[in-house]
């Protein structure tokens, strides 16, 4: 496809590109800014960002594949991440992620809903031991969680979707 073309396309990752100065040092930063735009890594953005920083493929999907940060997969609007590090696995955590999986038709193998609204995944320790049970939705720490209380906060996000639906 000609470059102009392209740019057209991945305007946003143009604009991504010329931020770090198209230098392939940056390339962690300018993936991790792709991602928060995207929520994942898309196949083509990455080889078009090889074509513009004039590196090979496979050294950006080194890169993306090495750091447990990066996701090929696109992930739901709203990214579940429970953390199943000792503490929190102690405090029950596992109960919590069947409630979870349980709740939203998930499995250890598909951890998105078809709708593309939910992800959940389980993470080491996140740094908030204190609060174990701990999970994090989008960035945002909820602690001392319970089964129920999980299946509170989904039901909580799921209303807050159906409201913007209606009023969209
Ligand atoms: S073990 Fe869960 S936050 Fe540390």
């Amino acid at each position: 496809m000609p470059k102009a073309i392209l740019f057209r396309k991945f305007q946003k990752v143009g604009e991504i590109l010329e931020s770090y100065h198209h230098e392939a040092s940056n390339l962690i930063a300018i993936l991790q800014k792709v991602q928060e735009e995207y929520r994942y890594l898309p196949e083509e953005v990455l080889l078009y960002i090889a074509e513009m920083l004039g590196i090979p493929p496979a050294r950006i999907y080194g890169v993306a594949t090495f750091y447990s940060h990066f996701t090929l997969q696109p992930k739901g609007k709203y990214l579940i991440r429970l953390c199943d590090g000792t503490a929190c696995h102690v405090k029950r955590s596992t109960g919590i992620l069947e409630k979870l999986r349980e709740k939203l038709g998930l499995s250890e193998v598909k951890i998105t809903t078809d709708d593309m609204l939910f992800t959940v995944e389980t993470v080491s320790c996140l740094g908030a031991c204190g609060l174990a049970p701990v999970l994090v939705v989008n960035g945002d720490i909820y602690g001392q969680m319970t089964p129920e209380k999980s299946v509170e906060l989904l039901e909580t996000l799921i209303a807050k979707e159906e409201k913007n639906a209606r009023t969209a």
